[in-house]
């Protein structure tokens, strides 16, 4: 069997969490790193080759040079969210595929750009909302197609950051809005995601944030909580929340969904779900294994196809969901409801 040959542009955290949900797969070869810091270079060309000695994998500083000399069959793009543009614009010269971890952007006029060269060049997309791959989020989704939800609430609520001077990862810039979009924009877009796939679009948005309670910390200029109300297109309401100020526990990532007759309660990263309706036994749907593994799958076995039917999330399909979680951003910047 030939081997899919793929390269990732963005050699962080989340290149080490895709490295390792696609090392075990027989049909791939990891050829090509690119990342303008040489030392995650050196780490993820090291976990490849301890895992595969055989791996000889090029490395380079920018996408389109890494694209150009190796002519990878697919890319997986896992920039920070203030990074994006040129990757995605290398992808397009060279009709190369491409996943993209979420959020796909922070430019909303340049992800508009992207969206319609994409769909122009009918290139094949997926962004990281391994969510949508879930049990629980189908089974739930099954019937709330037939049993549209009236009432959403959920959220994600953590401890305060503690950035430091000198970090080379996530940490470096998720305290800062301008680079990260904030709590709404990088972290909870998750909820806003499972929102829209299990509910539909929404067409208004108002947000209010919470400040000052986080202290004193490194480069930090993120909202300390939010709250974010959602007016969506089917008559339904949600109010989705965030917080990174909350240190004594009781937060974590939760999603509790309101319809007539069907209820389903998500609860944790993994989005177990239990589901009660009117006059049933009600279902519990643990979490399912290594997610990253089943989202690279299916993107793979989609390039290797030349069929993307498979793929729940696409750069276009992703990029609504940035626009709603830049919109509560905007909301709250101007304190008024913001239409979609
Ligand atoms: N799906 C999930 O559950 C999940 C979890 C964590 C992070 N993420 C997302 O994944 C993305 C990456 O996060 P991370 O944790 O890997 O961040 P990270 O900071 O650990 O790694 C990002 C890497 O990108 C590199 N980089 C910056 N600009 C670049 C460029 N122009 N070209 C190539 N490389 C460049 C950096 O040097 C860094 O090594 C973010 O959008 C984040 O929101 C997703």
């Amino acid at each position: 069997m030939s081997k899919l040959r793929v390269g990732f542009v963005g050699a962080g955290g989340m290149a080490n969490a895709h490295l390792k949900a696609m090392i075990g797969f027989e049909d791939v070869e990891i050829a090509a790193f690119c990342d303008p810091d040489p030392a995650k270079l050196e780490l993820r060309v090291a976990e490849l080759k301890a895992a595969q000695p055989d791996a000889a994998p090029a490395t380079f500083a920018d996408a389109d040079t890494m694209l150009a000399e190796t002519g990878v069959d697919a890319a997986w793009l896992l920039l920070p969210p203030f990074a994006h543009g040129a990757a995605e614009r290398a992808c397009l010269k060279h009709s190369t595929p491409f996943f993209v971890e979420k959020p796909v952007g922070l430019d909303w006029a340049l992800t508009q750009e992207l969206v319609a060269e994409v769909e122009a060049q009918g290139l094949m997309t997926c962004a990281g909302y391994m969510n949508r791959y879930r049990q629980s989020l189908r089974s739930a989704k099954a019937l709330l197609d037939q049993d549209p939800a009236a009432l959403v609430h959920g959220g994600w609520i953590g401890g305060s950051p503690s950035p430091k001077p000198g970090d080379t990862n996530i940490g470096s810039w998720w305290v800062i809005k301008e680079r990260s979009g904030g709590q709404i924009v990088e972290q909870c877009t998750h909820t806003f995601d499972v929102l829209r796939y299990l509910c539909g679009e929404a067409v208004e948005v108002y947000a209010r944030a919470a400040n000052g309670f986080n202290k004193d910390l490194y480069s930090y200029t993120i909202d300390d909580a939010s709250s974010v109300v959602l007016q969506m297109a089917n008559g339904g309401v949600a109010n989705l929340m965030s917080s990174c100020s909350a240190n004594a526990g009781g937060g974590g990532v939760w999603l509790n969904v309101y319809a007539h007759d069907t209820t389903c309660l998500f609860t944790g990263w993994d989005h177990a779900v239990k589901i009660l309706r009117k006059g049933a036994e009600a279902q519990e749907i643990k979490g399912d294994g290594d997610i990253f593994a089943i989202e690279d799958r299916v993107f793979v076995d989609a390039v290797r196809a030349k069929d993307g039917s498979a793929i729940a999330s696409t750069y276009p399909d992703a990029s609504k969901t940035l626009r709603l979680t830049l919109a509560a951003n905007e909301s709250i910047a101007s304190g008024k409801p913001v239409a979609i």
